[in-house]
């Protein structure tokens, strides 16, 4: 019914600012309210505190990735990299600090190759060689300088008061320290930080980290260039020389972070902005949105619906394999395989009633990753965001400590494709364009990720390796479907990264009668008992206002809202 003449006018002015308001572009709305998602209550917590100080998303980046160094060094510390996805409302700006390690400058080719040409079981993993020169102290000085408002020894306080007054052991902390503990054991200031009488802590023992209060109390106090050119950095190259490392003060000098633009592609309407490479995620998961534009998922039976999810990501994956390195070193089609004709040429080699194996898809093998790393995203009330995945590739990187730093060796050099052909630790192989050369950085799979739709915005990412792009675009689709961020995070999971090539779903992710109809499209299918990937989500409803965050329940993390 419409209101009395004399409330005409005013009804009509505000239908149209409503319209208005919800046809503006995301840059210039405004949440009203902040969020947190990360692997880590406390660093969820540290987050909130710099919020609550009137930082905003970027300051509040620096102190999660710092209160994770902490709290949570099985996935990311100082002495690693990664990506920070960022958006600056005030002029829309997206853009990716490229925070990812660099071969050092003596790095070679065959460095991690035996006499017998073969590579040397667990050289690229467990040796101060698997190091690649850090980059994750120079994109958080990055993010202070340029986005943030906060002096950089703000954001850093509370991870230096959860280095000196120390956190809890949780069960996911126990169980990793339990498999690191030969290692640990073997070095004299790390046994008595992370092991109890040579074994690990029990749950609930606090763990204090002194020697890394005072790492970061330094950096807070020189700022982080003293990581590359200060006495830190002096620490960092004697002790990783002293461990049979390669770093030198030079590269250490050398290491800057680069500025890229995302990969952006549009899906039914949505805007995807993502990462671009050295990060594979943002091409294989727009490549893999386009070829899925061309099908209405919805109006598909549930089997059919993820033999197409499954048959987008196998020929994206195929595609990272063939064409992606490190931008500063590689040529790559990137415009070609973002492009939806590209994508329409795939589709046509999909068959609706059978998978496609691998072995008939021209190109070569897939490039190697590792399974841990660690996500948070960050929404603030003005509308600043981050999506940042950060790593020191698998658990603890190589579970060395740089002695008198407290800081955990990166084992990213693992990224890189050590021998063409040869599969490493996570049984993928790789490529010339991913092969180490001086200065390089490997290839990643991390997908920080923006999806902005009519009906909202999502920032989401997660670790995961392999795995990390398929999640992404699982959790892109069920964003578009409608549901909540708790229920994406939670939502079981499907994969295929090409090769091998085996359908890999966690229990639930299947019904028998999917399993059955894909088993005669001629899938090989493997259930994974553990299930994988721990996604931190923050979802924005445009129409209702509401702001959401959530992190997976495979994980111990927390999302909040405030
Ligand atoms: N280290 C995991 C990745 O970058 O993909």
């Amino acid at each position: 019914m419409m209101p009395a003449p004399r409330y005409r006018i005013a009804f009509i002015w505000f239908v149209v600012l409503a319209f208005a308001a919800n046809a503006l572009p995301a840059a210039e709305r405004l949440p009203g309210k902040s969020a947190v998602a990360s692997a880590s209550p406390l660093a969820t917590a540290a987050g909130h505190e710099i919020l609550a100080k009137g930082g905003n998303a970027f300051d509040a980046a620096v102190a999660i990735t710092a209160a994770l160094a902490v709290v949570y060094p099985t996935g990311s510390g100082l002495a690693g990299g990664g990506f920070y996805l960022l958006h600056r409302a005030s002029d829309g700006r997206d853009v990716m600090i490229d925070a990812r390690e660099k071969a050092p400058a003596a790095a070679s080719r065959d460095m991690f190759l035996g006499p017998d040409g073969n590579p040397v079981p667990g050289l690229s993993l467990n040796s101060a060689l698997a190091a690649g020169i850090a980059g994750e102290p120079a994109g958080m000085e990055h993010l202070v300088k340029e986005y943030g408002r906060l002096p950089l020894a703000v954001s850093l306080a509370p991870a230096i008061r959860l280095a000196h007054e120390g956190f809890p052991v949780s069960p996911h902390l126990r169980a990793v320290i339990e498999y690191k503990r030969e290692v640990f054991a073997k070095q004299k200031e790390v046994a008595p930080i992370w092991l109890r009488k040579g074994a690990a802590p029990a749950l609930g023992t606090v763990i204090r980290q002194p020697q890394l209060a005072r790492t970061l109390e330094t950096l807070a106090k020189h700022g982080m260039r003293d990581f590359y050119e200060g006495a830190i950095a002096r620490r960092l190259v004697a002790g990783v020389r002293k461990l049979g490392g390669i770093w030198t003060a030079e590269d250490l000098a050398a290491y800057r972070i680069v500025e890229r633009a995302p990969i952006v592609g549009d899906y039914r309407g949505a805007r995807i902005i993502s990462a671009p490479p050295p990060s594979s995620g943002g091409i294989v998961l727009v490549e893999a949105l386009n070829i899925l534009s061309g099908y209405d998922l919805a109006q598909l039976d549930s089997a059919t619906r993820k033999h197409l999810i499954i048959a987008s990501m196998r020929r994206g994956h195929r595609d990272r394999a063939v064409w992606l390195g490190d931008p500063d070193f590689v040529e790559m089609p990137v415009a070609e395989l973002i492009h939806p004709y590209y994508a329409a040429g795939l589709r046509a080699s999909i068959r609706l009633d059978r998978a496609m194996p691998s072995a008939e898809l021209p190109g070569i093998l897939p490039a190697p990753q590792g399974p841990q790393t660690t996500h948070f995203s960050v929404l603030d009330a003005e509308g600043n965001r981050v999506a940042g995945t950060i790593t020191l590739n698998f658990l603890f990187g190589s579970g060395l400590v740089v002695p008198g730093t407290g800081l955990f060796l990166n084992n990213e050099m693992d990224d890189f494709s050590k021998k063409a052909g040869v599969p490493n630790g996570f049984q993928l192989v790789g490529n010339a364009a991913n092969e180490i050369a001086p200065g390089k950085r490997m290839l990643s799979s991390m997908t920080p990720t923006f999806i902005e739709s009519p009906r909202g915005l999502m920032i989401a990412g997660s670790p995961g390796g392999s795995y990390i792009t398929g999640m992404v675009l699982l959790a892109t689709l069920d964003f578009l479907d409608g549901r909540s961020a708790a229920e994406i995070v939670a939502a079981p999971r499907i994969h295929h990264q090409y090769l091998p090539d085996v359908l890999q779903y966690e229990r639930d992710a299947l019904t028998p009668n999917e399993i059955e109809s894909l088993t005669k499209r001629g899938y090989t299918l493997r259930e994974s008992k553990r299930g994988w990937g721990n996604l931190q989500v923050i979802t924005w409803d445009y129409a209702s206002g509401r702001v959401d965050a959530a992190s997976d329940p495979r994980g111990e993390g927390e999302g909040q809202v405030y």
